[in-house]
């Protein structure tokens, strides 16, 4: 079996974007050997509300467990638990150049946004790979926004082999192949995403029923009047099938020829997240009724994943020459 980990950060809610992007795909592969991480420590380089954080954390860790992660199965703890994680990243820093750093898309996108760009937005994807390099991971699930992370990835596992000796394995991302970039609902070329810049773009995971048909009802589509997935010239129409098609495990074309209208396609695209999303609402329910639960199950993962992290991360050290203590 495959050594699986991937991440996701505590920062704003969870959409169905993460949901089909990354998380499906997280429940699916699930094994002994699957790790799934809540990246605190990447929240940190954006706008810090400390309560947020902390908070955002522990209801992550929830909602993973609500969308049917089993911490019997796999092992799900937070990053800044496991200390080789910053430490890890600050070897790799120093093999990155800052070429590298700067041609980053979410680097550039990002530090354009805000008026102070810190450190920590430039370096990322450094601590992104280090998080990937500790536990040997062979496949990342992660949605498409993900692509050009894990190529960086992938060139810092063979630079330091190359450079320091055979250390860490080369990773594959999984990209599923549909709905890997679930877009926003009222601006279909833009990214759903955490940020709350469009609330009625975006489906949250916990939205109730009535939310979620009304987002879907409210859809950005265009006036050629034709249901055909075609994600140039219809990005809304054809957003729309890949949400179907991707909760029904389909093909979006086949999706589009069950459809003569637009408003007959929504209400079946609000009616299959209406129908997947509920569980995962009244789970998340039971779940924070209880945090302790959670918060040693936690603990549990972070013992577990912090036993192979620190073996990598001597290796690595050692690698570079950091005299053992
Ligand atoms: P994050 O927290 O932004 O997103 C978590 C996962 O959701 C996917 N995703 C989407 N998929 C489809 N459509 C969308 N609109 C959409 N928005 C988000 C993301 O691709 C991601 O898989 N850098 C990562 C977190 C991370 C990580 C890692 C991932 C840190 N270390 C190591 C893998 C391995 C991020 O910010 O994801």
């Amino acid at each position: 079996m495959a050594r699986i980990f991937s991440g996701i950060q505590p920062s704003g809610q969870l959409h169905i974007g993460n949901y089909l992007g990354a998380l499906r795909n997280w429940v699916r592969e699930q094994n002994d050997d699957a790790l799934y991480c809540v990246v605190d420590l990447h929240a940190l380089t954006e706008d810090v509300d400390p309560a947020e954080v902390r908070r955002g954390s522990l209801e992550l860790a929830v909602g993973l467990l609500a969308v049917g992660l089993d911490p019997e199965v796999c092992t799900i703890f937070v990053q800044s638990h496991v200390p080789e994680h910053a430490r890890l990243s600050w070897l790799l820093e120093c093999t990155v150049t800052y070429g590298e750093l700067t041609r980053m898309t979410q680097f550039k996108d990002k530090s354009k946004r805000g008026d102070v760009v810190r450190g920590g937005l430039l370096t990322y994807p450094v601590l992104m790979a280090a998080d990937i390099f500790l536990y040997n991971t062979e496949v990342v699930p992660v949605g498409d926004d993900q692509r050009q992370h894990m190529e960086l990835t992938r060139v810092l596992a063979e630079r330091f082999n190359n450079r320091f000796g055979e250390t860490f394995v080369v990773p594959e991302a999984m990209v599923p192949t549909f709905a890997a970039r679930v877009m926003d609902l009222q601006d279909p070329t833009r990214k759903m995403s955490k940020s709350e810049l469009s609330p009625q773009g975006t489906v949250n995971m916990y939205d109730d029923a009535d939310t979620v048909a009304r987002k879907v009802r409210r859809a950005v589509t265009d006036t050629d009047g034709e249901v055909r997935w075609d994600r140039e010239g219809k990005p809304g129409v054809a957003n729309l099938l890949e949400i179907l098609a991707a909760l029904g495990d389909e093909d979006p074309k086949a999706v589009a020829e069950r459809y003569e209208t637009y408003g007959a396609l929504k209400d079946d695209v609000a009616g299959a997240l209406i129908e997947a999303l509920a569980p995962i609402r009244a789970r998340r329910d039971e779940l924070l009724e209880d945090p302790a639960v959670v918060r040693a199950l936690l603990a549990r993962g972070a013992d577990r994943a912090g036993e192979m992290a620190s073996v990598t991360y001597a290796r690595a050290a050692a690698a570079m020459g950091l005299l053992a203590p």
